[in-house]
């Protein structure tokens, strides 16, 4: 095997890696965006043509411009955004978009039947009964769409995530199969078997015969066959919902390794081992991955918005003309004082965790005559990071022990943004020299099931490119009371 080919499958694009099968480098990449749709305020959907097109010209342009004969890749390695729920039949055509896991078009459905299933869905799944996950969006689809009731009837329907999406397409629909880091965000698994619990199927009335087979994380998939974008025969190693992978891929392997994901969202996820814990203080429990047997378990904290914050002011207020501008601009405001009312909240899409309101709406206040798009821009990158230590914070409650938090994703290149994360939640913050850890995770995960790596050495291949220090500077003490307290007043 000379090189493996990992698809990263995220929210707003799709990047395809190249990777030296002996050395584990990153030989070559290539992204390419998709269109996001927004039917309604609160509703958010991708089309999985669009997804595949996006899969599809990824791979084929780092193929191209690699110059790697597709015969000499060995493995493919998927990961992929979560939640994100697909409806199609058994050919492999759409019935309709994809539900993106930000979508929030399930909430009265959440709110109608929490009183009763709340607690069964968090003792059995590690998760509240929340728009976020995979089963309200796909009782959604059956609800709401004739073409999906159709297919139901006629037992030509698949409910999936987007794993199994990409894998059936890949396969020419010879595999329909998923893995447990996905399927433990479907909110219809079962945590301590890793499959499909009964209870919590004929609770969202979803038949069985809909869904995928859940396999162990760094097994064989299928194999490419007629996809149109690769010769047949590549098998399909390793599948990780990308959090897990990103896991993975910072070799958080020892219990009380932590990691955090600035991507679209900004995730924080921490190894429990075999251990399943369930969280006193709003995270989510949920599989890390399974392999040989073994069940391993995460603590999750889940920030909805983190880069699309930046995104916004990137896009709807027009600040800033790239992503990376807004370190520019939050960097002219040298005086803190002048930031001490100031607060972005970034919940344009509801907030997760501890609160999980998912009726919440994005806020800027504290504004006064002086304030200019410095500030905004400081403030935005505040509320990235004051968000995120909210997670912290449930986390040094339920598990004290964590080790420093690992950062990856595009905002963790972030300077300001990184020390601000040590300063709110009074962490020790390592950025790796690797960034792409998410496909580095389902790369090293195709050698891992191969036996050729053991998830024991995943250590040797984390190297440190910068640590930030906690600063005590009382700045950060009184945002965040004034932090607690806004939430409280808005939100609570
Ligand atoms: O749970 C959602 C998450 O998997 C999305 O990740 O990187 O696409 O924002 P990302």
């Amino acid at each position: 095997m000379n090189y493996l080919l990992a698809i990263d499958q995220g929210t707003t694009g799709t990047t395809a890696l190249v990777i030296d099968a002996k050395t584990l480098k990153v030989l070559d990449k290539e992204k390419s965006d998709y269109r996001q749709i927004y039917p309604k305020p609160g509703w958010v959907e991708h089309d999985l043509n669009d997804i595949w097109e996006s899969v599809s010209i990824a791979v084929g342009s780092v193929l191209k411009r690699s110059k790697i004969d597709p015969k000499q890749i060995g493995a493919i390695g998927i990961t992929n955004q979560r939640e994100t729920t697909c409806a199609y039949n058994k050919k492999g055509t759409p019935l309709h978009h994809a539900i993106v896991w930000q979508d929030r078009r399930t909430a009265a459905y959440c709110e109608e039947h929490s009183a009763k299933y709340m607690e069964v869905c968090r003792k059995k799944t590690g998760l509240p009964l929340d728009p976020y996950f995979s089963g309200t969006k796909m009782r959604w689809f059956l609800d709401h769409v004739p073409s999906v009731k159709v297919a139901a009837d006629r037992k030509d329907l698949c409910l999936s995530t987007v794993d199994t999406f990409l894998v059936h397409r890949l396969t020419d629909g010879r595999s329909y199969v998923t893995e447990a880091s996905n399927a433990s965000r479907t909110m219809l698994m079962n945590l301590e078997t890793f499959n499909w619990d009964s209870e919590l199927l004929s609770f969202f009335d979803i038949s069985r015969e809909f869904l995928p087979e859940i396999r162990e994380s760094f097994t064989n998939f299928g194999e490419t066959r007629n996809c149109g974008i690769l010769p047949d025969g590549i098998p399909i190693l390793s599948i990780l919902g990308d959090q897990q992978a990103a896991l993975f891929g910072q070799a958080c392997v020892r219990v009380g390794d932590i990691k955090s994901t600035y991507g679209t969202g900004a995730f924080l996820l921490l190894n429990t081992g075999e251990k399943l814990i369930h969280s006193t203080t709003g995270l989510l429990t949920t599989a890390a991955y399974s392999f040989r047997g073994h069940k391993v378990y995460a603590l999750e904290g889940s920030a909805y918005i983190a880069g699309a914050a930046v995104q916004w002011l990137r896009d709807n207020l027009k600040s800033i003309k790239s992503s990376p501008e807004v370190s520019e601009l939050a960097a002219q405001v040298t005086d803190l004082s002048q930031m001490e009312h100031v607060l972005f909240m970034p919940f344009f899409t509801g907030i997760g965790t501890p609160y999980w309101n998912s009726h919440a709406k994005a806020a800027i206040v504290g504004l006064t005559r002086d304030t200019h798009n410095g500030h905004i821009a400081r403030a935005c990158l505040e509320g990235i990071a004051l968000s995120l230590n909210d997670s912290v914070s449930s986390f040094k409650k339920d598990f004290p022990q964590l080790n420093d938090i690992r950062v990856d994703g595009g905002a963790a290149a972030n300077d300001i943004l990184m020390q601000m994360q040590a300063n709110f939640s009074q962490k020790t913050i390592l950025r790796p020299q690797v960034i792409d850890t998410t496909a580095f995770g389902v790369a090293v995960g195709c050698l891992v099931g191969r036996g050729e790596v053991s998830i024991e050495d995943m250590g040797r291949y984390w190297k440190l490119e910068k640590e930030f220090t906690p600063e005590k500077n009382p700045y950060y003490g009184k945002k965040k009371t004034l932090w607690d307290e806004t939430i409280k007043r808005l939100y609570l």
